[in-house]
C-alpha cells in the first residue's frame, strides 16, 4: 500500500525535514500533489519529485483523486482552515502545530475528522519519541511517586525566515511553547488553570534581511495548575540564545525524572529514585529520532487502521491553554481551562516504545 500525499506549504520544513522523512518512508508514500503560492517553490517541488506534482491552488490538492493524505505545512494561520477542508474532502491529515489558532476552528477540525472517519494527526509528535515514552512509562508505574511539580522549557533566538512568525497570529508560544504544553499534558493530564506572563521583548527583528516590527509574543512564562496542587511552569521564547538545562523536569513524591535536550529532540534522561539513592543516567537510545515522526505515525495509523497515540483533543487542549495564557497576561488574572482530552493511547503501537526496551540495553544502561 502506498499512501499518496498532497503537500500544502513548500516552505522551510518541507525542504529538509519532511522531504527526508518522505524519503525514509520509501515506497510507503509518494508525493502526488503539492501547492504553495510561491511559483519558485512549486517549480522546485516538480524538480525534486521528478513529476508535475505542483498544482494551481490548495483546492486542487484537496480535491485531487490520487491524494490519500494531506500534510498541512503552511504558516500557522492557514492550518485550521486547510486541515478542515482536507478532512471534508475525505483525506487523512497531518497538520503542523498549532492545529488551528482559534479554539472554534480546532473544534471544527475534530468534528470534521469524526464525521469523515479519516485520521487526523496533530503536531508536535513529542509523545512518540522513545525517550518520552520511557519517561511516561516510569511515571505511569509510579517510579517517581506522585508527580506534583514540573518545569519545561524550549526556546531559541527565533526564525530569520517567515515574517508570519512575528505577525499577529504567529509567536513563540504557538511555535515553541506548544511542545512543552503538549509534553506536560501527556504526563500530568489536563490543565485546570493558567497564569502567565506573555510579551514582546524584542520589538524589531530582521527577517530575510528586512526589518520587521514584531506584532506577536516572543517571550513567555506560564504557570499551569493541574489540580490537587500539582503545578508546572513553561518557559519559552524567541529570546533564548542557548541553554544547558533539562527540557522537562518532573518532581514526584518518590523521585525525579529529567529529560535532557529538547522535547522534540531528546538527549536521554536522568532518574532519581529515593529507593535507589543514586542518579541513574540513561543516554539517548534514538539520537536519530526525527521530530517529523508524526508523518510516519500518520502512515502507520492508515496502514493499521489505528487511531493516533495523541488524540486531536489533546492538541485542542494545548491550544486552549496557550490562548488562556495570552488572556491571562492581558487581563492579569488566572484563567480556568474547560476542555479535557483522552490520555495518550500507545496500545496500538506497543513495539515502538523502544525507549523502554532499549533503556535496559547494556549499551545504554548505567
Ligand atoms: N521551521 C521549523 O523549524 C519548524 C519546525 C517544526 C514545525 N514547524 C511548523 O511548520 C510550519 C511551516 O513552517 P516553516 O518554517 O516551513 O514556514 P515557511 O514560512 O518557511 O513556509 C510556509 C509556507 O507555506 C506557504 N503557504 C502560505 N499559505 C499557504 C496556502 N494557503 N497554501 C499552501 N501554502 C501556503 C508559504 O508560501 C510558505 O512557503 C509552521 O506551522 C511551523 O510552526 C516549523
Amino acid at each position: 500500500m502506498t499512501v499518496r500525499l498532497g503537500i500544502l506549504g513548500l516552505g522551510s520544513v518541507y525542504w529538509t525535514p519532511y522531504r527526508a522523512a518522505i524519503e525514509r518512508l520509501g515506497g510507503r508514500v509518494r508525493v502526488a500533489a503539492a501547492y504553495d503560492p510561491d511559483p519558485d517553490k512549486r517549480a522546485a517541488a516538480d524538480r525534486v519529485t521528478g513529476a508535475s506534482v505542483a498544482l494551481a491552488g490548495a483546492e486542487a490538492v484537496l480535491e485531487h483523486p490520487e491524494v490519500d493524505a494531506v500534510l498541512v505545512l503552511t504558516s500557522m494561520r492557514e492550518h485550521g482552515r486547510l486541515a478542515r477542508a482536507a478532512l471534508e474532502a475525505g483525506k487523512h491529515v497531518l497538520v503542523e502545530k498549532p492545529m488551528a489558532t482559534a479554539l472554534e476552528e480546532a473544534g471544527a477540525l475534530i468534528d470534521a475528522a469524526r464525521a469523515s472517519g479519516r485520521t487526523l494527526v496533530c503536531a508536535p509528535a513529542v509523545l512518540l519519541s522513545p525517550t518520552y515514552r520511557a519517561i511516561a512509562a516510569r511515571v505511569a508505574r509510579g517510579e517517581a511517586g506522585r508527580v506534583v511539580l514540573a518545569r519545561a522549557r524550549y526556546g531559541w533566538a527565533g526564525p530569520w525566515w517567515g515574517r508570519w512568525y512575528y505577525e499577529a497570529g504567529g509567536g513563540a508560544l504557538f511555535d515553541l511553547g506548544i511542545y512543552n504544553v503538549t509534553s506536560l499534558c501527556g504526563l500530568l493530564g489536563p490543565v485546570r488553570r493558567v497564569v502567565a506572563l506573555v510579551g514582546t521583548a524584542i520589538p524589531e527583528r530582521t527577517v530575510e534581511g528586512a526589518p520587521v516590527r514584531v506584532e506577536s509574543d516572543d517571550n513567555a512564562h506560564l504557570l499551569l495548575d493541574f489540580g490537587e496542587s500539582r503545578f508546572a511552569t513553561v518557559t519559552t521564547g524567541f529570546t533564548m540564545q542557548r541553554y544547558r538545562s533539562p527540557a522537562v523536569e518532573l518532581y514526584g513524591t518518590e523521585g525525579v525524572l529529567q529529560m535532557l535536550g529538547d522535547d522534540w529532540a531528546p538527549e536521554g534522561f536522568e532518574q532519581w529514585r529515593n529507593a535507589a539513592g543514586v542518579w541513574e543516567v540513561h543516554p539517548e537510545t534514538a539520537p536519530q529520532w526525527p521530530w517529523t515522526a508524526g508523518l510516519d505515525h500518520l502512515v502507520e495509523c492508515i496502514e493499521r487502521g489505528a487511531a493516533p497515540v495523541m488524540a486531536p483533543e489533546h492538541a485542542r487542549h494545548a491550544l486552549e491553554v496557550m490562548l488562556a495564557a495570552k488572556r491571562s497576561a492581558e487581563e492579569g488574572r488566572a484563567i480556568e481551562i474547560e476542555s479535557g482530552f483522552p490520555a495518550p493511547d500507545y496500545a496500538a503501537f506497543p513495539d515502538e516504545g523502544g525507549g523502554e526496551r532499549r533503556v535496559h540495553d547494556p549499551r545504554s544502561a548505567v
